[in-house]
């Protein structure tokens, strides 16, 4: 079973989304990021049925740090989602795509000046801050403009989430969100409740990422939820708004049991309902922000096997024509992957082997240990599962140009993004 609902096998070449995927890396060259459209739309259908359309008063936005291009911006739009951007050139590129920007939230732990202004200036429904200096720059920006801009505070909940420590952002010693310490937090309130041109509306949070149990979530809420009542009680502040972050894990090798959106959603927002309720507070406006959730498992990178290598009684390296460079997240989180070769996917495989990046780099590993049939040079290997966090880590290292994406859909597939050329590469220098 492969980890992607809409690819299948027949006479034994794998397609996705009806495209055969051997015919399609001869067509457009590997490496080849291939993202099903469908899928993309289908869980974008999910989070309507399982959150947006189930409770009212919320609101879903894609992180588009997981995957953004001009295409996949207007998509998740049209599905009816907001989009979250971190920096300024994610808040370029939605605008760029026709995102309206009230339909944004921005976000950062260290935003430039130049991209406050911009955010203020283009008019972002929300921002999401987590440093005094920024509260300040804010408050000055927008009586410059003469409104007031709405704005959260992202919290550090002190959570530990189950996942690799370079993906877990909410436990006490992390770089993301305000300390929930009372002296700490009391500074906060003040600034933000002292501040004539900012609208607080309350609070944010996000564990961390490409998690299996609803734990770490219900407990960060609970958190969330006590933090509420105390600013009602010491401030007379009553929360409107709380975002959830996102975080929901996928499937990335055939044995990955991912649980559904609602596994996550339904107790926290009984949760939230619950704990409100019992402190006399309105039940704010919820929000969720899932990034790899709609995007990871629609992808898969497409390469060619460029050798094949055994040392006798080691292992044997099959190398291909991407790496590090297109999906960094082995090297980085050591992340697991699985792949198969789209022109004998009919076969069992026969070998065990370790599928080598071309980069200069020993830990340029995309997957250890993968079984395959009898793998050749020439042979298409689809890693499954990329969709998230690959084209958008992206680099040129070596002075490799990065791939182009494709997205498939209903038996056809479009280019999205071109592949980089060796002038692109020397662009911007003198
Ligand atoms: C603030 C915030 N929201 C949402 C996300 C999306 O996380 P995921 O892709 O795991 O859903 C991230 C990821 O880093 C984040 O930092």
């Amino acid at each position: 079973m492969v980890p992607n609902s809409h690819a299948s096998v027949k006479d034994g070449r794998l397609f996705l989304d009806g495209v055969d995927l051997v015919q399609l890396a001869a067509e457009q060259g590997t490496p080849l990021y291939v993202v099903s459209e469908s899928l993309v739309r289908e869980r974008c259908a999910e989070i309507r049925s399982a959150f947006l359309e189930k409770y009212p008063n919320t609101a879903a936005y894609y992180a588009s740090k997981a995957f953004q291009t001009l295409d996949m911006c207007r998509i998740v739009i049209q599905e009816g989602l907001g989009m979250d951007a971190v920096s300024g050139g994610e808040l370029f590129a939605a605008l760029k795509a026709g995102v309206d920007p009230r339909r944004i939230t921005f976000h950062g732990n260290a935003k430039s000046t130049d991209e406050l202004d911009y955010a203020l200036r283009v008019g972002v429904g929300r921002i999401v801050s987590d440093n005094l200096a920024e509260v300040a720059e804010i408050e000055r920006i927008a009586a410059g403009l003469g409104r007031r801009q709405a704005l959260l505070y992202r919290i550090t909940p002190g959570v530990d989430s189950h996942t690799h420590r370079f993906i877990s952002t909410g436990s006490l010693d992390s770089k993301f969100g305000i300390p929930l310490d009372p002296s700490v937090c009391d500074l906060y309130m003040r600034a933000v409740l002292d501040a004539a041109h900012i609208d607080f509306r309350g609070f944010h949070f996000h564990i961390g990422s490409q998690l299996y149990d609803n734990f770490s979530h219900l407990a960060a809420t609970g958190i969330a939820l006590k933090l509420m009542a105390d600013v009602k009680a010491s401030y007379g502040f009553e929360t409107k708004e709380l975002i959830l972050g996102g975080g929901f894990g996928i499937k990335y090798l055939p044995s990955d049991n991912a649980p559904g959106l609602s596994y996550f959603l339904d107790p926290m927002m009984a949760l939230i309902a619950e704990k409100t309720a019992e402190a006399g507070l309105p039940m704010p406006w919820v929000a969720i922000e899932p990034g790899r959730w709609i995007i990871g498992e629609a992808g898969l990178t497409l390469y060619t096997i460029r050798s094949v290598k055994t040392i006798p009684g080691i292992r044997t390296y099959v190398g291909v024509d991407g790496g590090m460079a297109d999906n960094i997240r082995p090297a980085l989180y050591e992340a697991k992957y699985y792949g198969l070769l789209a022109n004998k996917a009919g076969l069992e495989p026969s070998k065990t082997v370790t599928i080598a990046g071309k980069c200069c780099e020993m830990g340029d590993i995309l997957i250890r240990d993968l079984g395959l049939p009898d793998p050749e040079t020439g042979d298409i290997l689809a890693v499954f599962s990329t969709g998230a966090y690959n084209h958008s880590m992206a680099s040129n290292y070596n002075r490799i140009p990065r791939p182009a994406v494709v997205m498939t859909r209903g038996g056809g597939y479009r280019l999205s993004v071109r592949r980089e050329n060796y002038e692109d590469l020397v662009i911007r220098e003198s």
